[in-house]
């Protein structure tokens, strides 16, 4: 290891189980050097397995429903306290869409359902921000990252309304971003991510398709969580200080391809000369 994140404090968001995104970023971040707060929403924490995360990596859990800011406020507070500080790295990795967990199709959307994934999958990195931001929590030179996915800017029908939730998410990335680095020189940045089969992905209709096309048309194949989590701890790293209100793409290539060898062969009509 490199000791990226050597005497770095932070806050990570939404590790549930080991197949969370979020779970490799702790990982990776403790093995860096760093000393960090865990957080996901009450519910989550009955599950119970955040705790072995924790005692991993030396971390104390404090509970927060990203939707209050009660909860955020208390959470921000808490952890500066326990950590000894103001705070060096945020990640926010939070999703959930229940149009999607009920199978409402996009075109005849439960709109209650619909306002409650907002708040949660965009709305909470703006109400995250705002904490951090108006409580002066951050360190100059901090960097925060939230996670998202291609279905911002294109169309991928089954990912329903958590692709509408992506493109706020990117927005707010941008425009808190812009005060965040000119008042606290803080960078905010998106990482996009491939499919990857943890638990809010594989809620998606149609999800190994979504895997298995991704994996054939990426000219890398797919990012693993674990890669991701390498490529966050980089941008929390002070090796990317000068990278911010960018939407990164972490996909092996997916998104700027057209068409693959291995893709076209299943179109080719064979008795083409
Ligand atoms: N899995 C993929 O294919 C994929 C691809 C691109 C981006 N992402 C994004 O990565 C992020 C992490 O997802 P993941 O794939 O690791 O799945 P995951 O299910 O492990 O993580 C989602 C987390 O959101 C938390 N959460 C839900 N409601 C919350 C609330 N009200 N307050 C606080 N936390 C809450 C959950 O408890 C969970 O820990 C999400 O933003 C997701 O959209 C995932």
């Amino acid at each position: 290891m490199y000791n990226l994140l050597k005497g770095k404090k932070g806050i990570i968001f939404g590790a549930l189980d080991e197949n969370s995104i979020a779970w490799k970023v702790a990982e990776r971040a403790h093995e860096e050097g760093a000393t960090f707060v865990l957080t996901n929403a009450p519910i989550a924490m009955r599950m119970g397995e955040i705790k072995n995360l924790a005692e991993k990596t030396g971390s104390e859990i404090i509970p927060a429903d990203a939707t209050s800011m009660e909860d955020l406020e208390n959470l921000v507070e808490q952890s500066m306290e326990i950590l000894g500080g103001k705070i060096d790295f945020v990640l926010h990795s939070i999703g959930m869409s229940i149009n999607v967990r009920k199978g409402n199709h996009y075109t005849n959307s439960n709109y209650d359902f619909t306002h409650k994934g907002f708040d949660v999958s965009a709305l909470s990195f703006h109400r995250v921000m705002n904490v951090l931001y108006n409580k002066k929590a951050m360190n100059n030179w901090g960097s925060i990252v939230a996670l998202t996915y291609m279905a911002a800017q294109r169309v991928f029908p089954d990912y329903n309304d958590m692709a509408d939730n992506k493109a706020y998410l990117e927005s707010i990335a941008r425009s808190f971003g812009y005060f965040f680095g000119r008042d606290h020189k803080v960078r905010v940045n998106t990482i996009s991510q491939s499919p990857t089969q943890t638990r809010a992905g594989s809620g998606v209709k149609g999800f190994s398709g979504f895997l298995n096309y991704a994996e054939k048309m990426s000219p890398l194949g797919n990012a693993s969580a674990l890669e991701c989590a390498d490529y966050t701890i980089a941008m929390f790293s002070d090796l990317t200080k000068m990278v911010t209100l960018q939407n990164l793409m972490h996909d092996g290539g997916f998104s700027n391809m057209g068409i693959s060898d291995i893709i076209m062969d299943d179109f080719i009509d064979k008795t083409e000369g």
